[in-house]
């Protein structure tokens, strides 16, 4: 059985208190609740992500992600973050291939294989990106536009790292912008991904591939997503910066 999965992607957001304070607002609320989540993955700036794993620790089901990593293991790259350096701090997984890095930091699909290959390498798991833009979408290349992202950076992997990766299908258009996509063109590409994996890897490894819905996903919306066939939790970016909001969503398979 794939697992279900409410992953929280902060992005550059919250100071080193606030942060503290949603990781222990997190944790308190978590501690009490009953839930069928099977991991709830918290992914907060790469400067936190020492005290929110060490601050978790204790809270079942609770694992960290960075946002991203580099391709190399380590060396004269100023600013960058290494793998070695988040599995030595205790984190489980990075998010590769966000949207908002293929965009401003031009991230390309082979950087992107590059970097699930030094991962997966470190025991570092993936959630892997995929997602079409606006324009994409309404010329109808939409499905082959990601099978060709899953293609370019993963289909290399063998069945055994595979088991590795989380894919998130996120539509640009719908992150940030209040726009979800609706729960059949969710369920639609979630199914596409899935006969993807199959064809490639057979059905065993795509029934056992969590793919997560990302893009305004909320505590209103996120129940009649989670019922999707295809859809195996979320990966939330605004709403789960609040933690009542993000709680909510976990409660919502
Ligand atoms: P959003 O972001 O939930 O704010 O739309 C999702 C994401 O980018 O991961």
């Amino acid at each position: 059985m794939r697992k279900k999965i409410v992953a929280g992607n902060w992005k550059m957001n919250k100071t080193y208190e606030e942060a503290i304070q949603l990781i222990n607002d997190l944790n308190a609320g978590l501690n009490n609740l009953s839930h069928s989540t099977d991991e709830i993955i918290i992914c907060p700036p790469a400067l936190y992500l020492h005290e929110a794993a060490t601050l978790t620790r204790d809270t079942a089901k609770v694992f960290t992600a960075s946002q991203n990593c580099h391709t190399n293991e380590s060396g004269a790259y100023t600013g960058e973050i290494s793998v070695k350096m988040i599995k030595s701090v205790g984190a489980t997984y990075s998010i590769l291939g966000h949207s908002e890095r293929r965009m401003y930091n031009h991230e390309s699909d082979e950087m992107l294989r590059d970097k699930v290959n030094i991962a997966l390498a470190n025991n570092l798991k993936v959630i892997f990106c995929c997602g079409e833009s606006l324009e994409i979408r309404s010329k109808n290349e939409y499905i082959n536009f990601v099978k060709s992202q899953l293609e370019n950076s993963l289909f290399h992997l063998s069945k055994e790292q595979f088991s590795s990766i989380v894919i998130a299908y996120e539509p640009i258009w719908a992150i940030g912008t209040g726009v979800t996509a609706s729960k059949e063109q969710a369920q639609e590409m979630h199914y596409e991904i899935r006969y993807f994996i199959a064809a490639k890897y057979g059905s065993e490894v795509a029934e056992a591939t969590s793919i997560l819905y990302g893009g305004s996903c909320n505590p209103k919306n996120a129940k009649e997503l989670f019922e999707q066939a295809d859809v195996d939790g979320g990966l939330i970016g605004g709403a789960s910066l609040v933690a009542a909001d993000f709680i909510s969503i976990i409660q919502s398979f």
